[in-house]
């Protein structure tokens, strides 16, 4: 690829005051209102409210928060007390010990081998997807959600029917957007109740998912039943806790696993195609070499490994639009980071959104460039200054699963059809928790043969 392509990214002004996240577009769009300075500054330190923010921009201090004095930083309590009503004290949502027990029981369903032999249920749904489209618009938004939701509901939760209809489609849509209005709630330390009709929906949906997956883990008591993840689940944490509390562990972690395993995947694919889309030689490029790869079996474990191209395309997009464009943490005691001191109660923000378009790290860095994939530039870069699936110990137990599922899906979705944008229509970034386009991607399909 030779001529130089900048996606669109939202305008950067002066620094805003924080407080302004909680109003306008900001308290919409997580990446929105970030002044030019944020990208060049390598620690930025603000009040909200009553809490200290740190952001630290250089990837040696974030590698101390995710790695090396990983232990003084825990998950936030507000950010703990805005999840429990939906995924309670499962894996994402805990720390200490209880963290590293879900941890190990989880470990092995997300183990390489594990992950590679999902490669046939990954290139089903992709193929179950794909056989539906006819020629004409579709919004690529919505078919990757359908499509990892129903992955996710296969792989993890032998296809329960119930986890991927329509309705629960709109109950995580809503939840997720109600969770914006709880923010600024457990910001200020407020009960969180639904003030607005769109947080009313949010609770409703939260409430619908929590008794769906109440109702699977509980037909599944005592033994767990068939041998997948949530058999494993259950049978695992009923021989480390006392089965009241194993038995709420395992809805925790189902919906821990339902909600973090999809939404994130489906904006990975969604940007992706985005990206590709503006790139037809690229396109028809990476196109070609799912149609080699796919020629050995549609099934084979070893896909991945044989789409080379497509993998650097993925990267690079997760770099320009990573699905979880910021996380968390709060201090435990005190520390120093980049000579600012920390103290217990502080904020840490980590943001890969920043991280990955910071101009000390990168050169040229809004511009789509796939040459930055080549082994011995990889291999220059601090590993943590790319960090979409965050690092150290609390790295995402599914980075493998969903860089399969996404090359996997995408490779299949590339062999048969070709994706144009709709003339005229602007794509822009949205969201506060996950990355996704604002109003969907309505793209142009036609059949490549
Ligand atoms: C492109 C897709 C994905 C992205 C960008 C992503 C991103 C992340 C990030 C940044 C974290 C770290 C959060 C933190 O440190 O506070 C995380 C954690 C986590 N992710 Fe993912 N994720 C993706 C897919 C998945 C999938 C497919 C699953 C499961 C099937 C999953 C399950 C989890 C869980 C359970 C955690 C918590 C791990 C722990 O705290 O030990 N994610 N993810």
């Amino acid at each position: 690829m030779t001529a130089r392509f900048v996606p669109p990214h939202p305008p950067r002004g002066k620094p805003v005051a924080m407080w302004r996240g909680f109003v306008g577009e900001r308290a919409r769009t997580a990446v929105y209102g970030w002044s030019k300075e944020a990208f060049r500054k390598r620690h930025l330190r603000m009040k909200v409210f009553a809490f200290n923010v740190h952001i630290p921009l250089d990837p040696n201090v974030v590698e101390r928060v995710l790695l090396g004095n990983a232990g003084n930083y825990e998950k936030p309590r507000v950010v703990k007390k805005l999840l429990r009503p939906l995924i309670g004290e499962g894996l994402l949502s805990s720390d200490g010990a209880l963290w590293r027990d879900q941890r190990r029981v989880v470990a092995g369903s997300f183990a390489p081998a594990a992950v590679d032999g999902k490669v046939p249920v990954f290139a089903a749904a992709a193929r179950a997807a794909g056989d539906a489209w006819r020629p004409g618009t579709r919004d690529m938004a919505a078919a990757a959600t359908e499509t990892t939701m129903c992955v996710i509901a296969m792989s993890l939760f032998a296809g329960d029917p119930r986890l991927t209809s329509d309705i629960a489609m709109r109950h995580i849509a809503a939840s997720l957007e109600g969770g914006n209005v709880a923010r600024l709630q457990a910001v200020l330390g407020l009960p969180i109740v639904p003030l607005t009709p769109k947080a009313l929906r949010g609770l409703r949906g939260q409430k619908f998912l929590r008794e769906t997956l109440a109702a699977v883990v509980h037909e599944r008591l005592p033994d767990g039943g068939a041998e997948d993840f949530l058999g494993h689940l259950i049978r695992a944490l009923r021989e480390r806790f006392p089965p009241e509390e194993a038995t709420a562990l395992a809805v925790d972690n189902a919906a821990t696993f339902y909600l973090a395993g999809h939404e994130t995947t489906a904006n990975a694919l969604t940007w992706t195609l985005f990206i590709l889309s503006e790139l037809p030689e690229l396109q028809n490029d990476a196109a070609q070499e799912a149609r080699q790869a796919l020629s050995a079996g549609e099934g084979d474990p070893g896909l991945p490994e044989r789409l080379p191209l497509l993998h650097r395309v993925l990267e690079e997009t997760l770099r320009l639009y990573p699905p979880v464009p910021r996380f968390d943490r709060e201090a435990v005691g005190l520390d120093s980071l980049a000579g600012h001191e920390v103290r217990a109660g502080d904020f840490i923000s980590i943001w890969p959104w920043l991280l990955h378009r910071h101009e000390a790290l990168w050169d040229d860095p809004n511009a789509f460039d796939l040459d930055r994939w080549t082994d011995e530039r990889r291999h220059a870069r601090h590993r943590f200054q790319y960090i979409p699936f965050g690092g150290g110990p609390r790295v995402c137990v599914g980075a493998r699963f969903a860089t399969v599922e996404a090359l996997t899906v995408l490779a299949h979705w590339l062999s048969r059809w070709s994706f144009a944008p709709m003339p005229g229509r602007e794509v822009a970034a949205s969201g506060m928790v996950t990355l996704r386009p604002k109003g969907g991607l309505p793209l142009r399909l036609s059949r490549r043969d």
